[in-house]
């Protein structure tokens, strides 16, 4: 195969590296260009003297018209407004991290724009990919463990304060949302990935470690569509390093369980317990392995017509969870997932948040 798929990059912060790195080891996918407001963090990230960059990814996407795909790797709650832009003046394929946006009504709208330009919207849920859950996905799909009847979920990871300090954007309700949105969203997709949809949800919030205007701290119940029952723990608030990120799947026929510090080891598995070390890594951090899956998924649906690696409307189903969430706290009541009920405070608009990460066209 001779042609290549050129990929840019918006946004070169801590996860852009991950990107870039799946992007190069990829011989199919060629890294076209890439933008950030900050220079130095281009450099960081590809050496500016290596690839095209530029402080306006308008500029950039108009100086490469052979740009076919962007990774958006913004600030989440800039994610919606900047992969409108791409999709909808450019009409390119756009890559986003999660949360792919901040409100169910973003998805809509960005839904619509995609179809509209004849382009796709590639989410980022990287822990999918992860071996350990890949094994779990096959003996459920297989009824190796049989009818589920428990899924639990535990992260136990520490976020202190000078995190939230390091960007404006941080801790905030407009652009990041709390440890169920910026951490605990990996948790909550894996439970949909591998259990199905949820069907109704109870969940307190609380803030305990950090002063921050969200949650770092969660607890829920959960009914899932298949009957299961759902228990959700996460926490943000956990000292003084990151311990826990597993998830137990209690079945009639046998029991898994998934875990380490970032979800990467297979713990238990009584179908089957020699697979406990054949389905097992080490992540050194918690971005895991799972990006270069996602990549390999971008280039088959674009080449191949493939399904990706992760679907927009599955993806908005894990916002839709995430909502749910919110909504049950704010109201202090048990919420039905088909209502589709959208919280008051995640994604609420801040224009002076906002606007320094704003660009606009330059005039000729
Ligand atoms: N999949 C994962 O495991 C994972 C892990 C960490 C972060 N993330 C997600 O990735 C996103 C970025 O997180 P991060 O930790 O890398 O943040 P970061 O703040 O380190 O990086 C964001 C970058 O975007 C740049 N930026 C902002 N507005 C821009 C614009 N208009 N044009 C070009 N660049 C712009 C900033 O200058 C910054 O360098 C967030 O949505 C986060 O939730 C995902």
């Amino acid at each position: 195969m001779d042609k290549k798929i050129h990929i840019a990059v918006i946004g070169c912060g801590r996860v852009s590296g991950h990107h870039v790195r799946a992007i190069n080891k990829n011989p199919h996918l060629k890294l076209a260009a890439i933008s950030d407001l900050s220079v130095k963090r281009m450099d960081e990230i590809c050496g500016v003297d290596k690839v095209p960059h530029y402080q306006n990814y308008h500029t950039m996407l108009e100086n490469h018209p052979e740009i076919d795909a962007v990774a958006i790797i913004t600030p989440s709650g800039m994610h919606f407004e900047h992969a409108f832009d791409v999709v909808n003046i450019y009409k390119k394929h756009v890559i986003i991290e999660k949360p792919i946006v901040m409100t169910l009504k973003q998805g809509e709208i960005l839904g619509e724009a995609a179809i509209k330009n004849s382009v796709q919207v590639f989410p980022v849920h990287q822990y999918r990919f992860n071996r350990c859950v890949q094994r779990i996905r096959k003996a459920i799909l297989e009824n190796e463990l049989g009818r589920i009847q428990l899924a639990t979920v535990r992260m136990r990871w520490c976020r202190p304060q000078s995190y939230y300090d390091r960007d404006p954007w941080r801790g905030t309700f407009a652009l990041d949302g709390g440890c169920c949105t910026n951490q605990g969203i990996h948790h909550l997709d894996l439970l949909r990935y591998l259990n199905g949809d949820i069907k109704r949800i109870n969940c307190m919030m609380r803030t305990f470690g950090s002063n921050i205007e969200v949650e770092d701290t969660v607890i829920a119940i959960a009914e899932f569509e298949n009957g299961a029952l759902g228990n959700i723990e996460i926490t943000t608030a956990a000292r003084p390093h990151d311990f826990e990120s597993s998830l137990s799947i209690v079945g009639s026929k046998g029991l898994a369980m998934l875990g380490g510090s970032f979800t990467d080891k297979l713990i238990e598995f009584s179908p089957r317990p020699s697979d406990a070390i054949d389905f097992s890594d080490n992540f050194e951090d918690a971005y895991g392995l799972g990006h270069e899956n996602i990549y390999m998924g971008v280039l088959n649906a674009i080449l191949y017509d493939e399904k990706p690696a992760v679907e927009f409307l599955d993806a908005m189903n894990t916002m839709k969870l995430l909502h749910a969430m919110y909504v049950s706290a704010e109201k202090n009541t048990w919420v039905n997932l088909d209502e589709g009920l959208s919280s008051l405070q995640l994604g609420r608009q801040d224009n002076t948040l906002a606007q320094p990460y704003r660009v606009t066209k330059i005039k000729a």
